[in-house]
């Protein structure tokens, strides 16, 4: 039991170090001890990163169901494995065991299974946080399908693309959500979704929050009756290491969204053993992630790392400013919450209201705190520290992407010692490398550089649904024989990174990644749009928003400029969803672009930001001079 649950900080660089000279044998040990297997490995790792390809467990079979619910049952089958707290807190809140949690994905994966999905057909999961969400991962995960949560915040546009890109055959859905004083017919935003969608047979719908809502004749059907007849016995699929156990749409700087796919063992193993070590899980703890499992950190560190570890799981339905917003804290005095971890976005806007709200409850149980989505910055770190911490639990700056699958540098909490903005060392098994301009790796310290990872970890992706080129492309590219993130990073005098921010053209806001190539397109879309740029500009709650810069046709020219605006973020609720909208626009004749025709994004960004000191060389544009009627303008 060596290696799975590090406890100070020697043991991390013993653990670290072995990890780095022989990454087979840690991760071999690792997989061994602590999952169940109906067949082990013909080979740990295989891997090529000019294909790209890599493999991790060939030849092993599984089912990561087996290891989230069936081998805990003889020893925790009573034991909360969810505990749901919806959007009302005057709703009870639900305490699903591990044995009931078994009997409802059972009968979710027999009623999909009578409704003919197979093993490696694709299922869309388009729910609120409710029950019914984690089960259906599961379900599907338990009979082979492959499932593609698409958040239900996006709009019924984005659904569409998501589902025609991976050949959905199923959605599962609900009659809509609540969304604190205010509820959503999703069922609605489905239905106009998936008009478009050919390859949809079926739409399952959970009832939610009583809404009448149209079922098309031969397509739609209620869940619960079905369930009600279904057996709770299902047989789990038997798959290989590498099988897909899931996509995950997630957008770039250019094109459409990417569906990175995620195999099964690796995924399992990754997810497991980072949840256990970020979090310092122990049995009998509890532990809430507040992200929608719409994202990849709730596959991750809500339903797959917790559950594989016998861990008792909090999804929250509602939001964190209703009934107030002492409500988050309010939830974790109610249910003795150990382990929290949130988005330095959510921290912002808590850190906004009275102090009263936190200092109503008590938060004396928590013994860990973790941020994630975009850099924390080190106002929102103190006062999560102070406040919510009360100096006493560590906090783990998370760092990973949807691609990564799980944490790759965090602290360990009592073991790291933490440093505000700082998401300090990397797992075990992780070898970052900082990387210059010119392609050559940046040693030693007190350094910055581009951030790549040069060795596999097993929750990597391993390609992009239907487009391994562009997986290539994207990734694999950039540096010879390095997986490239995107990100900027420092490595300190001691060794710890600290994460600077994109370096291309994908902006994080409220900790979601949003590409400019998607959001300028559904600009675009409006009849009196004839060309936008957008970029990020610091923004106090969320971090960053976006600023639009738009010029306009000849059929808007004269129109009234606050409508205007309102139509274009309109058109963006329509096509990506509200979290997408614009937090400004302004108006522009023209846009600073390069000979090639690239819009000079670093001097948008400058003007965005009313940074109007130094654009540097702007001697190579082909139209000069726009730069200044641009920062007339936002001035
Ligand atoms: C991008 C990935 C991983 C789940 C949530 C986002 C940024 C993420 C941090 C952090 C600084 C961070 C990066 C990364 N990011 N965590 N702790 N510090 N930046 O997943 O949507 O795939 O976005 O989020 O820029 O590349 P994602």
């Amino acid at each position: 039991m060596s290696n799975y649950h590090i406890k100070d900080f020697e043991e991390y660089f013993q653990v670290y170090r072995k990890s780095v000279r022989n990454p087979e044998s840690f991760w071999e040990e690792i997989a061994e001890e602590h999952f169940l297997w109906r067949k082990k490995w013909d080979k740990v790792l295989s891997w090529d990163f000019s294909k790209p390809e890599v493999k991790w467990f060939e030849g092993a079979e599984l089912n990561i169901t087996e290891n989230c619910i069936d081998r805990h049952l003889a020893t925790r089958g009573d034991k909360t494995a969810i505990i749901f707290e919806p959007n009302d807190p005057k709703d009870p809140a639900e305490y699903i065991s591990y044995s009931e949690l078994s009997n409802r994905v059972n009968k979710l994966a027999n009623v999909l299974k009578a409704k003919g999905i197979k093993k490696g057909d694709r299922v869309c999961i388009y729910l609120p946080m409710i029950p019914e969400l984690a089960i259906s991962l599961l379900a599907c995960a338990r009979i082979g399908a492959i499932h593609s949560v698409v958040f239900a915040g996006f709009s019924s546009t984005a659904i569409a693309t998501r589902i025609n890109d991976s050949e959905c055959k199923m959605v599962i859905t609900s009659d809509g959500s609540y969304r604190g004083n205010k509820t959503i017919n999703l069922k609605e935003i489905v239905d106009e979704g998936v008009d478009q969608c050919p390859c949809v047979e079926s739409v399952l719908v959970v009832k939610r929050i009583n809404a009448a809502i149209n079922m098309k004749e031969g397509r739609d059907e209620w869940l619960q009756p079905l369930l009600d007849v279904a057996s709770a016995d299902c047989e789990a699929e038997v798959m290989n290491a590498e099988d897909p156990l899931f996509i995950l749409y997630t957008s770039g700087s250019t094109g459409s969204p990417k569906g990175m796919l995620h195999t099964t063992a690796g995924y399992m193993v990754y997810t497991a053993f980072t949840f256990k070590n970020a979090f310092q899980y122990r049995e009998d703890e509890v532990y809430w992630c507040s992200a929608d499992i719409g994202w990849i950190t709730g596959h991750s560190y809500i339903v797959y790392g917790p559950l594989a570890n016998g861990a008792t799981t909090l999804m929250f339905e509602g939001v964190p400013n209703y009934p107030d917003w002492s409500r988050f804290w309010e939830v974790i005095e109610k249910h003795q919450v150990n382990q929290f971890y949130t988005a330095p976005t959510a921290i912002r806007a808590l850190a906004k209201e009275k102090l009263d709200y936190v200092e109503k409850h008590d938060l004396s149980s928590l013994k860990v705190l973790g941020s994630v989505g975009e850099p924390i910055n080190e106002e929102a770190w103190h006062w999560y520290n102070d406040n919510i911490g009360k100096k006493k639990s560590p906090i783990i700056d998370t760092w990973w992407q949807t691609e990564t699958g799980g944490i790759l540098i965090s602290p360990i909490p009592y073991v790291t010692p933490t440093k505000p903005t700082y998401a300090t060392l990397p797992m075990p098994g992780i070898q970052p490398a900082l990387m210059d301009e010119n392609g050559n790796e940046i040693k030693g310290n007190q350094v910055d550089g581009r951030l790549c990872i040069k060795f596999p970890w097993p929750s990597m992706a391993r390609t992009i649904w239907g487009n391994h080129q562009r997986y290539k492309d994207t990734y694999f590219s950039a540096f010879d024989n390095k997986y490239f993130t995107g990100d900027g990073a420092l490595r300190d005098e001691v060794g710890y990174y600290r994460i600077t921010g994109r370096v291309d053209d994908v902006v994080i806001v409220s900790g979601h990644n949003l590409g400019t190539a998607p959001i300028e397109d559904a600009i675009n879309e409006h009849p009196a749009v004839a060309e936008s740029a957008i970029v990020g500009f610091p923004h106090d709650i969320k971090g960053n928003a976006l600023y639009g810069f738009v010029i306009l046709k000849e059929v808007g020219e004269g129109r009234d400029r606050d409508n205007l605006s309102n139509e274009i973020n309109q058109t963006i609720t329509e096509h990506i969803g509200p979290i997408a909208k614009l937090d400004k626009i302004q108006f522009v004749v023209g846009l600073p672009k390069t000979r090639s025709g690239k819009i000079m994004r670093r001097i948008l960004r400058k003007i965005a930001s009313k940074d109007f000191s130094n654009f540097g060389d702007i001697s190579t544009l082909l139209n000069p001079d726009v730069v200044q009627k641009i920062q007339d303008g936002a001035l």
